[in-house]
């Protein structure tokens, strides 16, 4: 059986305790050996000598949070261009949110997705399933059809389901179905009209903001509803030091709660948004200092599992402006959808955080490996002899800045234009097929 070979590479994968200089050897579309010198004598189909300082090997990552707009709004991502955008980011499962035109609430659409995905052939797509009908907040889905048609969770993600008898419905639900209920925790009665967070930035700017509050009344609620049903429940993009509190007190009960920060969250404050920029928009809102600090701290003790991209791209004219000239006014940010972009930039991102000491480094690769494969019950993945090939390598010390143009998404709404980021992404492997080679793009572009 041909081999594919990685020699002399800094494995890492904190879930099974693994950091060292290695080789690696994948057949049959599994890793079959992997220690020092593992490799010698084995002849490779494809051979890549990484052998140099920083080129790393880890499982490959889990994001279980992404938009990527099809079937409905192919302008601004499709199933195909969204993978390939995960496949360069080092992304090797994405769990596709439901809020598509049509929304994915019954097993055709489910279908479709899974269809498209298997002709793109790329990282493996893992469709949610709408919670309720249309995501209109008030009728359950077929949810044991969907489990059945291939759904990995349920969530209204970009609505919150703020009736307390759906949401117990839905929890029992997710019970009886053995998978998570992903909540997007937002009270909208208390967020109407708002534009960012609410605090002195907010009333700088004469813009409405959503305070923290807002979040952190569904958070409180659906922790007491879970625990009275005992379901597996999943807090999306948890923005606020309360919410992070709330987790962290329900976990030391024991139940089955887990939660997702994003990088941006991780990242930005509020302060992102005095020069009014539209790509700076997103919901949850970026909030402030103390807020990044507990998403931090919760990050690092295992609060919070794992970090999810809310990948959600957006055309310039759904962000509210024309030009690039005239992108940053207080019309554009009214106007402007929220959500940025966040496949091909959250490692490089998140490296480059962990460089300045801000978050362990082993908590960041397990927050974007096991933490996420654990929330959705993923088995026989991580770095050891027998488990399925699904790996990234990098050269974890290269150093740039970030690149809108260069993006491979349809769309390039994001807020980091310029700043420093780190590590490169070389190879994405997907069960032992290669879905993302750097040398072969070089190739390409010579
Ligand atoms: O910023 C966001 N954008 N938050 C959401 O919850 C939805 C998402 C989108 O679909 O654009």
């Amino acid at each position: 059986m041909d081999a594919v070979v990685f020699r002399k590479v800094r494995a890492i994968d904190p879930a099974c305790g693994l950091d060292a200089l290695v080789d690696v050897v994948v057949e049959g579309g599994r890793i079959t050996r992997l220690g020092p010198e593992a490799a010698k004598g084995v002849e490779g189909e494809r051979v890549w000598e990484v052998g140099r300082e920083g080129a790393w090997l880890l499982p490959g990552l889990v994001d279980l949070h992404a938009h990527l707009r099809e079937p409905g709004q192919e302008y601004k991502e499709d199933i195909a261009s969204g993978l390939a955008a995960a496949a360069a980011g080092g992304f090797t499962d994405v769990c596709a949110m439901p809020n598509t035109s049509p929304v994915n609430d019954s097993p055709a659409v489910t279908e479709l997705m899974l269809e498209r995905a298997r002709t793109v052939g790329g990282p493996r797509l893992h469709p949610l399933s709408a919670i309720t009908v249309g995501q209109r907040g008030d009728a359950l889905c077929d949810l044991r059809a969907q489990r059945d048609a291939g759904v990995i969770a349920m969530s209204d993600d970009g609505r919150c389901v703020t009736r307390s008898d759906v949401m117990m419905s839905a929890l029992v639900a997710a019970r009886d179905l053995d998978i998570p209920l992903v909540q997007h925790a937002e009270d909208h009665a208390l967020t109407a009209g708002a534009v960012m967070h609410e605090g002195a930035v907010s009333a700088r700017l004469g813009l409405r903001g959503w305070p923290r509050v807002a979040e952190d009344v569904i958070v409180a609620r659906d922790l007491i509803l879970a625990s009275y049903t005992r379901s597996r429940y999943h807090l999306a993009h948890v923005s606020t030091r309360g919410a992070v509190e709330l987790v962290r007190e329900a976990k030391s009960r024991g139940l089955p709660v887990t939660c997702e920060v994003t990088p941006h969250h991780l990242l930005l404050t509020d302060a992102a948004l005095l020069g009014y920029d539209p790509l700076c928009r997103v919901n949850p809102p970026l909030r402030e200092d103390d807020d990044v600090a507990a998403l931090r701290a919760g990050l690092a003790d295992g609060t919070i599992d794992c970090i999810a991209t809310d990948h959600a791209p957006h055309s310039a004219s759904d962000k509210g402006y024309r030009s690039e000239a005239t992108r940053a006014s207080k019309e554009a940010l009214l106007a402007a959808a929220p959500g940025m972009v966040g496949l091909e930039l959250c490692l490089p991102l998140l490296l480059e955080l962990a460089a300045t000491g801000a978050l362990p480094i082993a908590r960041v690769i397990a927050a974007l490996t096991s933490g996420p494969a654990g929330v959705v019950g993923m088995e026989g993945r991580g770095l050891y002899e027998g488990a399925r090939a699904d790996l990234v390598v990098l050269d974890a010390d290269a150093r740039r800045t970030v690149d809108r143009g260069a993006l491979r998404s349809k769309s390039n709404n994001t807020p980091f234009e310029g700043r420093e980021i780190r590590g490169r992404v070389i190879v994405t492997m997907v069960g032992g097929r290669v879905v993302f080679d750097e040398s072969a793009r070089a190739e390409k572009n010579r």
